[in-house]
């Protein structure tokens, strides 16, 4: 049918047939809170490259969490960013069950045990070097020695009480040895969020000033683990081996220029599925914000549902308490 018959501003024209007609759907209950956790005691550290996100220490992540929960955020992902001191060539300090993490998972869970916790599963902010993994004398990362110190990884995490382990490191095989190391150690109902499809992103810049691990990393970049970015095909397998070795729910990020690679997870497997706003569209959007080239808040929310239309279940966001807010006026 053609015009006139056919006049698609006919269904535009008034907000309640825009209502009516509206196919994809944003809520505070499709978003992920993300935190840098520090030590201290009512201490926060802002983090120059995203204005408005601070490091946060324990008793005020709690706060942060009983903040999602008023809003209707289920779950909150949380990342270590340890002092210097805690670092080495071997990450140990990030399996310590006294360390910065399992200290504030136990804290969290404690005071808002309705609150999915989402603990990141990666060795960057504890080595010295600042990359995912253990590395050889060439400085290769290398991948069986790294699997084993993120499964002693998992394992405090998820003895800490953790609800998600996500494993943000992109070691082949991991998913399948920490499904079982879970299963062994009577871990049953702790989840597995793989970050299935993660590229070697330069949007991850901002992230790594707030765990601290850019300087240590220098000009050291993590494409022998991390995903070529003109890939999409190699992506679904990445995604098809993470399902078959036990993943709960698999993901993509960073978030916006992966649209097509999100799209076609959802499509392919139907998988619980997982987008990540990453720290470099955080910034973007925040700094044409603060220079008023560009809405905040409408500019977010449209960000935000172009993930969902894509096939996104989730989204991470350093945005999310904000976008819950603004939803819920
Ligand atoms: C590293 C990790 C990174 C992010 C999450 N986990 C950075 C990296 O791979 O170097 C990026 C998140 C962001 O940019 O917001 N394990």
């Amino acid at each position: 049918m053609s015009y006139p018959a056919t006049r698609l501003r006919r269904m535009r024209r008034d907000a309640f047939s825009r209502a009516l007609m509206r196919e994809t759907s944003l809520m505070p209950s499709d978003l992920v809170m993300v935190a840098f956790v520090c030590e201290g005691v009512d201490h926060r550290e802002p983090v120059a490259s995203m204005p408005g996100v601070e490091r946060l220490s324990i008793d005020l992540v709690q706060q942060l969490a009983g903040d999602c929960e008023a809003v209707g955020i289920p779950a909150l992902a949380l990342f270590p960013a340890p002092g210097a001191a805690a670092k080495s060539d071997d990450a140990r300090e990030a399996w310590n069950p006294e360390g910065l993490m399992q200290r504030a998972i136990r804290a969290v869970k404690q005071r808002h045990p309705g609150l999915g916790l989402i603990g990141d599963v990666a060795l960057d902010p504890y080595t010295s070097h600042g990359q995912d993994g253990l590395i050889d004398a060439t400085g290769y990362v290398m991948n069986e020695p790294t699997i084993e110190a993120l499964v002693r990884q998992a394992l405090a995490q998820a003895a800490a009480g953790v609800d998600f382990v996500a494993p943000s490191d992109m070691m082949d095989g991991r998913i399948g040895v920490l499904r079982s190391a879970l299963e062994n150690a009577g871990h049953i109902h702790t989840r597995i969020l793989a970050y299935s499809a993660k590229y070697a992103s330069a949007f991850y810049g901002p992230f790594r000033d707030a765990v601290g691990s850019s300087g240590n990393l220098g000009k050291g970049g993590k494409h022998t683990y991390q995903m070529d970015v003109a890939n999409s095909d190699e992506a679904l397998r990445e995604v098809e081996l993470d399902i078959a070795e036990g993943a709960d729910a698999v993901m993509v990020k960073p978030g916006l220029p992966y649209l097509d690679v999100l799209h076609r997870v959802k499509r392919r497997f139907g998988m619980p599925t997982f987008a990540y706003q990453v720290s470099g569209e955080y910034a973007m959007l925040k700094a044409a914000s603060m220079n008023g080239w560009l809405d905040e808040k409408a500019v977010v929310l449209e960000s935000l549902i172009a993930l969902k239309r894509a096939g996104a279940d989730a989204i991470l966001s350093y945005y999310a308490l904000d976008a819950a807010r603004w939803l819920k006026a």
